[in-house]
């Protein structure tokens, strides 16, 4: 395998569209081994997990308030279960082995079934053994469109992710090597994005839904040869456009971007060592018909209005290495807890509002992601901020977020960052 390829260098990929379908009520994933090609042409392709024969898995299509079924066929020969991240949906369809499912068993096919209430840019992976599962491929795009679609030419998806190559092309296993695991995790040595369409014209608008399903890796990101704003994050349309400065999507998080095409498209993670290529959007011709509107507001969320907190939590992170001691059995822990206890971390009535100290004692970043809600981030003000599912919380920093409990179940809160939840950044919460 070419050196070059690796991080620290630039480098494009040839890209393979993925295959798009319409939206659809019904569908049928299998999850099985998949040899693909990963690296550049030439390397050797690499056996990982995927579903229906590919990584990422398609791209499944939905529409808001209308009920979805999929059919989840195991094709592994060991369990799975597949949760579909960001969507509020029944507590019984989240995909949570123990707390809200019992495992696919090797050959065992599970139907879940939802009614998406938000539009938006969503993601399904593994859930169990998922540091594992993940990391090996078990990952695609949900998307719940528009019933009122921005004015764009194109709808794109690019997700990104990373992998531990070894020189024939095969993955490392070193998915728990304790190191990565005290430290920032199982991160890749080669890095790209898929996108589902690769042909674009100079003059088109583009509506671009980034989504990082990388297990542990953070995305700055910079995007060139467009002009544009953000639109939203964790799929919920922001009150007005944001400029793309500062685009850093933590693991699991996603973010939609409107944009004009002036010229080549690249996409590109900023790193120490300058910047990396993940994808590149061919540009073939001029559109003449250039919009020159502004970007606009996509249609608003429709989350419940938080109302005055009746509880007001901590939840600190410690652990890891450079990190203090803690009372935990695992390398990390939430408040001196590792793992999942049989004792919630919060216990709340169905639509109580909830304020959230996220306290990051630890010398990491960790993206703190909440099942079955959306919630606010605080701003510095003391405002109410972005909507979203997955937090980014610097080392050594704090963030209150604000939440309404309006979706009973047991939901699961933990690091995003997936070898630190298995290692023991993970709690889970009550809501009756
Ligand atoms: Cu994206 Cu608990 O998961
Ligand atoms: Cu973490």
């Amino acid at each position: 395998m070419n050196r070059r390829h690796f991080l620290a260098t630039v480098s494009a990929t040839a890209l393979l569209p993925l295959p798009i379908f319409a939206a659809q009520d019904t569908w049928r994933l299998k999850a099985e081994t998949v040899t693909q090609q990963i690296l550049p042409t030439g390397d050797n392709a690499t056996p990982i997990l995927g579903f229906n024969g590919s990584m990422p898995g398609p791209e499944l299509r939905v529409r808001r308030g209308e009920r979805v079924s999929i059919d989840v066929e195991n094709g592994l020969d060991e369990g799975t279960a597949v949760h579909w991240h960001g969507i509020r949906l029944e507590n019984k369809m989240d995909g949570v082995p123990i707390l809200t499912q019992e495992l696919i068993n090797p050959a065992g096919t599970k139907t879940y079934s939802f009614t998406p209430p938000d539009e938006g840019t969503y993601w399904y992976h593994s859930h169990y053994i998922s540091h594992e599962q993940v990391a090996r491929g078990m990952m695609g795009a949900l998307i719940v469109e528009d019933e009122t679609p921005p004015d764009v030419d194109h709808d794109i998806t690019v997700l990104m992710s990373d992998w531990r190559m070894q020189e024939d092309g095969s993955l490392s296993d070193e998915f728990t090597d304790m190191h990565s695991v005290a430290h920032g995790g199982y991160i890749g040595n080669f890095v790209r994005a898929f996108l589902s369409k690769d042909e674009v014209k100079t003059g088109d608008r583009v509506r671009l839904r980034l989504i990082n399903a990388a297990t542990n890796r953070i995305f700055p990101m910079a995007i060139s040869g467009v002009a544009g704003s953000i639109v939203a994050f964790d799929g919920m349309a922001l009150p007005t456009p944001r400029d793309m400065t500062d685009l850093v999507l933590a693991p699991a998080q996603r973010a939609d971007v409107i944009v004009d095409i002036n010229g080549p498209v690249g996409f590109d993670m900023m790193t120490r060592e300058g910047s990396y290529r993940l994808a590149d959007l061919v540009v073939n011709g001029t559109n003449p018909d250039r919009r020159a509107g502004p970007i606009m507001a996509l249609s608003q969320p429709a989350v419940p209005t938080p109302a005055e907190p009746t509880q007001h939590l901590t939840l600190t992170m410690m652990g890891g290495a450079m990190g203090g001691r803690h009372d935990g059995d695992n390398i990390w822990a939430f408040n001196n807890v590792s793992d999942l206890q049989a004792d919630p971390f919060g216990s709340f009535q169905r639509g109580e509002t909830v304020r959230i100290t996220l306290a990051n004692d630890t010398s990491f970043p960790h993206g703190i992601h909440l099942h079955g809600h959306h919630f606010y981030e605080v701003g510095e003000d003391g405002d109410l901020g972005d909507l979203r599912d997955t937090t980014l919380v610097n080392a050594n920093e704090s963030r209150d977020i604000i939440c309404v409990f309006d979706n009973p179940g047991r939901w699961m809160l933990h690091c995003h960052m997936l070898s630190h939840a298995v290692g023991g950044m993970r709690t889970w919460v009550n809501v009756a």
